[in-house]
């Protein structure tokens, strides 16, 4: 075969230059047509749209024509012609063909509408679908995003480690890193493991958020971001939780509250709009396929201002609310954590656009969030989504030693795990605020998809690490 650079079929069906001779390569999709002539719809994974490739039978081998089936990956050197029946501008007149890789009838992928749930468990084919293709180049271009919004705006990008010995959240949900002998673990007079024979020499584990370490970096660098994995061993199987999760936590320094809710606000705008900018092809094929109201969402949260309000008025609309007879599977009431259903109600029904709800219950927010005059809440902020709930939990900082030091005793946190957290605030501490976004709750929400689990590649989640 005739050696000719590879066209990406992105690039192949923006051109007109009909009559040149290109070179694809990519996975047959189907395969239909004559005795004479077959259509072959060939994806590459460049973009959701096939290439038709026209091939006159006679032309060709009819052992290597047999190997033309659903799934068999070609290279095609052919003649750019116009297409008028393909759906695109160009289709390949096929004039050499070099069957790549076979693929028989056993291939899972044979015909089109598998169940999510199916195609969940074949995880290692499924980027191959016209769905998944759609969701995980998405994927791609929302990290370039959340990078290029924060590099614009100066923030540097900062490492934070993913082992760790510390629980940034206090919620007991790490999972251990070890190389103990699981099946002879040594053990002191009162029962407890001897982990100074550990790795690390402490008990260590993954990290449930780089924020600690981010605060580190931002009372230096001034502003940082981090965007890496983060583990949580909270054992709910629901659709909007991982126990292996990507998520961006911006730390500033001398911001307050309100820069904090600003850069949220501005961050998902930035991100909402490079989607629209970036990967409308996919955003259409998801809109048509999964959820008819996704693209005019996208654009409704654009241009709107997030709602701002405090927690404890947040509960006197949902009071309301079971008042005039609207029913909640969870009680309301001011201390309560909310959940999901009460957040989308405040999202959905009542304001109908996004909330940002500000000043929560200290009891139910963790240890490092400024203590408000009141005595009772801390300036945490969660942003919450249509469809989603919370994409966004943060809060300005506590700066003052002395106030988080308290707060730590009053939760009971081993103080001597934190001493180079409380030297921040030893040593030139300053106001600082910052918050996390969940990388896969935003992924739900630019792609429609209903399921966290059907947003990244391999899905970690209670009784699944398959892949
Ligand atoms: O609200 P969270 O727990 O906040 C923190 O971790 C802070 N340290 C962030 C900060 O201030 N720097 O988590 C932040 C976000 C949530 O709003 C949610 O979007 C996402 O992370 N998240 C999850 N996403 C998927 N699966 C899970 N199990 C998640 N838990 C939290
Ligand atoms: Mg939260």
């Amino acid at each position: 075969m005739e050696k000719i650079s590879r066209t990406k079929i992105v690039d192949l069906l923006k051109r007109e230059d009909f009559g040149a001779m290109v070179n694809v390569k990519g996975w047959v999709r189907t395969r239909r047509g004559s005795k004479q002539v077959s259509f072959v719809a060939l994806n590459d994974g460049s973009t959701i749209n096939n290439v038709q490739i026209v091939i006159d039978l006679a032309n060709f081998d009819e052992e290597m024509l047999k190997q033309i089936t659903t799934g068999a990956c070609i290279s095609v050197n052919g003649k750019m012609v116009e297409s008028v029946g393909s759906g695109q501008k160009v289709e390949l007149q096929a004039v050499e063909i070099e069957i790549l890789g076979a693929c028989d009838n056993t291939y899972p992928l044979q015909k089109k509408g598998h169940s999510l749930e199916f195609l969940r468990e074949i995880a290692h084919l499924r980027p191959r679908t016209n769905t998944f293709g759609a969701v995980f180049r998405i994927r791609h271009h929302m990290a370039m995003a959340v990078h290029q919004f924060f590099h614009k705006k100066g923030f540097f990008y900062f490492h934070t480690p993913i082992i760790t010995a510390s629980d940034c959240e206090g919620a007991g949900q790490m999972f251990q890193v070890t190389t103990l002998n699981l099946y002879d673990l040594k053990k002191d007079e009162e029962g407890s493991i001897i982990y100074k024979d550990d790795f690390f020499g402490k008990q260590a584990s993954l990290t449930v958020s780089g924020q600690l370490e981010g605060e580190l970096a931002a009372t230096a660098l001034g502003a940082i971001y981090t965007f890496g994995p983060t583990f949580r061993a909270e054992n709910s199987n629901t659709p909007r939780h991982l126990a292996e999760f990507w998520m961006i936590e911006p730390e500033v320094a001398f911001n307050d509250i309100t820069d904090n809710m600003d850069l949220a606000e501005e961050f998902i705008k930035y991100c909402v709009q490079w989607a629209l900018d970036n990967c409308m092809d996919d955003i259409k094929f998801l809109n048509d396929m999964f959820d008819k109201g996704l693209i005019e969402r996208l654009h409704s949260v654009l241009g709107e201002d997030f709602v701002r309000l405090p927690y404890t008025e947040g509960i006197k609309i949902l009071e309301q609310a079971v008042l005039d007879g609207r029913k909640f599977e969870f009680p309301i009431y001011w201390g309560v954590d909310l959940a999901s259903e009460h957040e989308r109600y405040l999202v959905e029904e009542h304001f109908k656009r996004p909330v940002i709800l500000t000043d929560y219950p200290k009891e139910i927010k963790a240890f490092y969030m400024k203590q408000n005059e009141d005595g009772k809440t801390v300036r945490a902020m969660d942003v919450l989504f249509p469809k989603i709930g919370e994409i966004i939990g943060g809060s300005e900082r506590e700066a003052d030693y002395n106030k988080l030091v308290t707060r730590i005793e009053e939760m009971q946190i081993p103080m001597k795990d934190m001493w180079w957290y409380l030297d921040t605030r030893k040593f030139g501490t300053c106001p600082h605020a910052g918050f996390g976004l969940g990388f896969e709750r935003l992924l739900l929400f630019v792609t429609g998809m209903a399921n966290i689990r059907d947003v990244i590649p391999f899905p970690r989640t209670p009784d699944n690490a398959e892949f």
